[in-house]
Order: structure tokens, then C-alpha cells, then sequence
């Protein structure tokens, strides 16, 4: 099984660093070998998705796109929303939803997150669901058992978020049994302060991880990348 890598720009980058960071993109036969085992999916400001589409097909890039919000209404009068019409033919697979950024400064309820992984869902776009202890349960009370089961679960400790202080590895197996029941589980993500010293380390409990800071930063991912790869061949 592939481990996913999901870098998050946030609202980080203008067009020329997103044209640099994919034209610059390692993409030869080596580096193409060294990351076979990884699945690396990219969340763009919305933007700049039909450019990271286009650089993405014309290198033939191993990246995946995914979309950081996703309207819970659908098409329609809804002002500055984006809905799934909008991004069909833009290969758009993943959404990141309920992260807590957007809990916190936009005021998401667990009611809106569910409504917005419904619509993601009915468009075929796997929801990617992010949650907090000690809050597991309450964040997820709106989802059907099926549309829980349905989505990669992101466990995100706020307090790990951009602070360079990360959840202990060996945490995430805990965490991994108190989700199962609840989400059923398949696919744990981990979320915060994820950079290329620990990556590996978090690799060996979970399925893969959610980067922030070290993402926009072509270097630093790369960095990120091949250790994770390394950090799974050992
Ligand atoms: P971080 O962000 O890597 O900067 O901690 C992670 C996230 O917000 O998912």
C-alpha cells in the first residue's frame, strides 16, 4: 500500500512560486523509482488549480489534486462558494474538510463538515476528515455510518499544528483503535509539524500525513519525500 503525502499550502503562494514549484518538481527516472511507494497529493489555493492541473499533465508530475474547502450547497446562488460542478474536469480527488483552521476562524460546525463530506461525496471526491481529540466523537455526529467510512480521517492535534511540537508516533496507534469504532477507520493521516525528520517515524504507525509548513517550500518537501521513501525501503 502506498503512504499518502498530502501537502497543504494553505493560503500560501502567488502564480510564479506555484509555476516553479512544479516545473521544478524532481521528475527523472530516479526520483520517479525513489517515490513510487508514496502518493503524494497537492491542496492549492483554489486559484491556482487549473494552472498546477496543467504543469501536473504536462510533466505527467505523480501528484494528485486535492482542494482545501468545498461548498456544502452545491451549484447555485451561493456567493464565493465553490461547488463540485466547478471542479469537474479539474482531477480534483481529495478534499481536506473540517480542519480546524477553518473550525476556528470561519466558525465550521461539525453540522457544515458533514453536509460539505456529503456533497464532496456525491462528486466523487474523497473527503479527507480532519478531527481532534478529545472531540473525536462530537466532530463527526452528523455523518452517516457510511459516508464516516468513506472518508480518510486525519487526526490533527491543534496544538501540533505550525508549532514544530509533534504528537508522539507511538500515540497514533491509541488513537488509531479509539477512531476505529467510531469512523471505521481505514486510513489514518497524521497532521502537524510533520517535516523531514520525523516523517518516517510517523510513516511506521499511520498511512500517511497532512503537511503544512513544510510544504510550500519545494525543498523542504522534497526533503520530506525522499526520507519518507527511504524511511519506508528500511
Ligand atoms: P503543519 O500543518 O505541518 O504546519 O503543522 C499541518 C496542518 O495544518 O494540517
Amino acid at each position: 500500500m502506498k503512504k499518502y503525502i498530502i501537502a497543504n499550502w494553505k493560503s500560501n503562494k502567488n502564480i510564479s512560486e506555484v509555476i516553479y514549484w512544479l516545473n521544478n518538481f524532481p521528475n527523472n527516472e530516479d526520483s520517479r523509482r525513489a517515490l513510487v511507494n508514496l502518493e503524494v497529493i497537492l491542496a492549492p489555493p483554489y486559484p491556482f488549480l487549473t494552472l498546477a492541473k496543467e504543469i501536473i499533465e504536462e510533466r505527467q508530475l505523480p501528484i494528485k489534486l486535492a482542494v482545501q474547502d468545498l461548498s456544502a450547497f452545491g451549484p447555485g446562488p451561493y456567493t464565493g462558494e465553490v461547488s463540485g460542478l466547478n471542479l469537474q474536469d479539474l482531477h480534483v480527488e481529495y478534499v481536506i474538510l473540517g480542519h480546524s483552521e477553518r473550525r476556528r476562524f470561519l466558525n465550521e460546525s461539525s453540522q457544515l463538515v458533514a453536509d460539505k463530506i456529503a456533497e464532496a461525496l456525491s462528486w466523487k471526491i474523497k473527503p479527507i476528515l480532519c478531527l481532534d481529540k478529545p472531540y473525536f466523537e462530537e466532530q463527526g455526529r452528523f455523518l452517516s455510518d457510511d459516508a464516516a467510512s468513506k472518508c480518510f480521517i486525519a487526526y490533527e492535534p491543534v496544538a501540533a499544528i505550525g508549532s514544530g511540537l509533534t504528537e508522539e508516533p507511538g500515540n497514533l496507534l491509541a488513537v488509531r483503535k479509539a477512531l476505529t469504532p467510531l469512523y471505521d477507520c481505514k486510513t489514518l493521516i497524521y497532521g502537524g509539524s510533520v517535516n523531514a525528520d520525523n516523517v518516517a517515524s510517523f510513516l511506521k504507525v499511520c498511512d500517511g500525513v497532512l503537511v503544512g509548513t513544510a510544504s510550500p517550500n519545494l525543498t523542504d518537501f522534497t526533503d520530506l519525500l525522499f526520507a519518507a521513501s527511504l524511511g519506508l525501503t528500511n
